[in-house]
């Protein structure tokens, strides 16, 4: 019989392959307009969070921190400050004097169990930090230092000093918090104990403490911005645009103004993120420990960047575009942390022959099979694709908040450590934030604020100090 000769199909070409790859992340890409089409409806949900009306019901929490005035520079003395938010809880002992401020610190991991065990527990650990802390820097026990709590969880403040958690995000789940007051709830892990007595005169996000902490060293920071495990921004409001606090803060009072924290993180929960969103966002959603909140922050944030990028490379290596199709490795939940988001995109910027050695021990450390250097090329691109949508996305909320406030000259200070160790994020954010504003004549600057929730902190419990002593109390 005759021998029918078939043409091989043709594997695909590495130009072909990165073609399919783009076009998987496509929706990943977004451009001004869908960008313009953000700021419009994240300006509308902060409406909505601060009108009288609305604001019980609004996604974008829109929270008065009850701090009305940044610091003017005159703030002195020791502060002692705590930092509960991130992926560790810091203690500090802050020296404000006119030359400028110190700091000693020490660092506690707050483990797993304690993150999502009893309320109870959380708090003791705390308490049982700062004795440690006060024992091991011979900190006189008998003076009760003012202390800044550098709470970074949406508390609904009713003063400085007090504020209930509304609702836990980042990974923390422990029982019995929602709903109480968070400084009560330290003060009684202090009484337990029975060695330390505390005397909290400022309760506070890591916002405004990144706020308050560049403000005193350049005086027009009106926006204070983190992106690091969880992404919020915080600004100086006028109060008449604060219908919400009607009734609870005088309008005439001097100053006319609030720093509010938005809680931008939960942009989103209510749908109006739904027309950007991709089947990626989704599973990242779905498999978090709360889903469908927090939408906006995890598009951005530091605790979501490494797995969405992750669950893309799952996807792509299950459709044979990478790792010749081995895709047990990459499909493993929370195997690429952010930290190698940020490793891989340097090697991209700076590694001018491309043999992509880093990001190949990385990929061949988490056991991936079949790696090729073209494998590394495209990875390195989805990397790219992710953490570009994110500094885009933060852009959209910071040029949305400098257009509303309409100032001439606007400095925002910024911290976390996705902003701190990216290597390409802090310029792209710029970059879009200027291409955002066209050419509004704004002027704006992002300034890197050193350590905000700690000498914020400080910041803070200082000014709350000296109006407490100019009203003679
Ligand atoms: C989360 C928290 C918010 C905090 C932010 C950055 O979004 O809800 O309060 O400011 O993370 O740490």
């Amino acid at each position: 019989p005759r021998q029918r000769h078939y043409e091989p199909r043709r594997p695909p070409s590495l130009f072909e392959i990165r073609e399919m790859i783009q076009n998987v992340c496509s929706e990943l890409v977004l451009d001004n307009s869908q960008l313009h089409k953000v700021m419009t409806a994240m300006e509308k949900s902060m409406n909505e969070g601060l009108a009288k009306e609305t604001a019980s019901t609004a996604s974008v929490r829109m929270l008065p921190s009850f701090v009305r005035s940044v610091p003017n520079g005159s703030e002195l003395g020791d502060f002692l400050a705590l930092d509960l938010g991130g992926t560790n809880f810091r203690v500090l002992l802050v020296r404000l004097t006119v030359e400028g401020s110190t700091m000693m610190s020490k660092i506690f991991r707050v483990p797993d169990n304690l993150m999502k065990g009893t309320g109870e527990a959380l708090f003791d650990h705390i308490a049982h930090c700062m004795a440690v802390f006060i024992e091991e820097n011979n900190i006189d026990k008998s003076k009760k230092l003012p202390l800044g709590f550098t709470f970074s969880f949406p508390c609904k403040q009713e003063g400085l000093t007090r504020g209930k958690l509304i609702s836990w995000t980042k990974g923390f789940k422990a029982s019995g918090v929602e709903g109480m007051d968070v400084v009560e709830l330290l003060r009684e892990a202090c009484h337990r104990r029975k060695d330390i007595d505390i005397d909290v005169v400022a309760l506070l996000n890591d916002t405004v403490g990144t706020l308050m902490a560049c403000a005193f060293k350049e005086n027009n920071c009106e926006i204070g911005v983190i992106v690091g495990t969880g992404t919020n921004a915080c600004y100086m409001e006028k109060l008449d645009k604060c219908g919400k606090l009607e009734g609870i803060v005088d309008k005439n009072d001097r100053p006319d103004q609030m720093i509010i924290n938005t809680e931008w993180g939960a942009f989103g929960d209510d749908g109006a993120m739904a027309f950007l969103r991709t089947e990626f966002d989704d599973i990242v959603d779905k498999e978090s420990i709360n889903p469908g909140k927090q939408l906006f922050e995890k598009t951005i944030s530091g605790m979501y960047m490494g797995e969405l990028t992750r669950v893309i490379l799952e996807k792509l290596a299950r459709d044979k575009l990478l790792f010749g199709g081995h895709y047990e490795a990459i499909a493993q939940p929370h195997i690429f942390p952010t930290k190698y988001v940020s490793e891989i995109e340097a090697e991209l910027k700076d590694d001018q022959e491309q043999t992509f050695s880093k990001t190949y021990s990385i990929l061949e450390d988490i056991g991936v099979e079949g790696l090729s250097t073209a494998d590394c090329a495209n990875v390195a691109y989805v990397c790219s694709v992710v953490s570009s949508r994110a500094a885009f996305l933060t852009a959209a909320g910071i040029a949305m908040l400098i257009r509303r406030m309409g100032k001439k000259e606007i400095v925002i200070g910024v911290d976390g450590s996705v902003y701190r160790f990216h290597p390409t994020f802090p310029q792209l954010l710029d970059e879009k934030i200027g291409e955002l504003l066209g050419n509004s004549n704004q002027e704006y600057r992002l300034m890197l604020s050193e350590d905000g929730s700690g000498r914020g902190a400080a910041l803070v419990a200082a000014v709350a100090t000296r109006l407490k002593q100019e009203r003679g109390e």
